[in-house]
This record gives structure tokens, sequence and C-alpha cells, in this order.
């Protein structure tokens, strides 16, 4: 039921352990399954240099987790931030339906870290990998208030 990547990252994950002063840090948790992932990251000239991560869950979180950082090294934080929860589940050949959840907290966790890292840094506050500020208004809405205007 399991691919063998999934079985080859559970027994032996990569990068599993702690930054020393990170950049970034982001801890997710799943209410139902009680599961818990921390990720920590360094970045150095926007490139994520090294991810570590401490997982207290499940096989599938475990072999997600390693996944999700192999996946994100290396890379620009933009990059890093498109990494999404099917990319995780994909990378790893698949997830049996009920442990797709598994990989959302991965990818979460992630993006978590590098909010952390941005709102650290003074590049306003991100949630879900999108900028939270005041909303730009559309060229259409500004047209038709133009329109109204006369
Ligand atoms: S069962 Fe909860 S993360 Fe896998």
């Amino acid at each position: 039921m399991y691919s063998d990547k999934v079985m080859l990252h559970f027994m032996n994950p990569h990068n599993m352990g702690e930054i020393e002063n990170p950049s970034g840090v982001g801890e997710v948790g799943n209410p139902v399954c009680g599961d818990l992932m921390q990720i920590q990251i360094k970045v150095e000239d926007g490139i994520l240099t090294d991810i570590k991560f401490k997982t207290f869950g499940c096989g599938a979180a475990i072999a997600t987790s390693s996944m999700v950082t192999d996946l994100a090294m290396e890379k620009t934080i933009e990059e890093a931030l498109k990494i999404t929860r099917n990319d995780v589940a994909e990378s790893l050949e698949g997830l049996p339906p009920v442990k797709m959840h598994c990989s959302n907290l991965a990818a979460d966790a992630l993006h978590a870290a590098i909010e952390d890292y941005l709102k650290k840094e003074g590049r306003g506050e991100w949630i879900d990998g999108k900028k939270k500020g005041p909303k730009k208004k559309s060229a259409t809405k500004k047209r038709v208030k133009r329109q109204q205007a006369g």
C-alpha cells in the first residue's frame, strides 16, 4: 500500500534534526490525528541553504517531511513557496488516500517556516504563501467608479 519511495524516506529520512539559529521556523499540527511537524530553514541570499525537520507522527508524515526538505533544498524562497501538497505526494509516487493529509502537513510546515522568515525580515505578513495586505482595486472596479463619477 505504500510506495517504495515512501518506505525509503520513512526508513532513512533525510534532513531530520535542528538548525542552529534558524532563519525561520514553521510548526503545524493536525487536530484529527494529533501529529505535529516542525520545519526549520536557513536562508542565505534568498536561497534555502539548509532545511531540517522534526516530526511526531505517522510513517507517512515522516516520509513527507523528508521529501519536502529534499524538494525545497537549494531553492529560492519564491520557488519553495510554490511547492504544493500534491508535489510532495507525487514525488513519493503517491500516498494512500487516507494518508494524503500527511502531505498537507509537510507543505504547510515548509510554507509556515518561510512565512516566519519573511515576517522576521520585515517583509510583511504572509498566509498560505500569499502576502497579506490591502487588496488592490481591480482595473474593472476603477473603471466603473470613474464612469459613475461622470
Ligand atoms: S496520520 Fe496524521 S500526519 Fe499522518
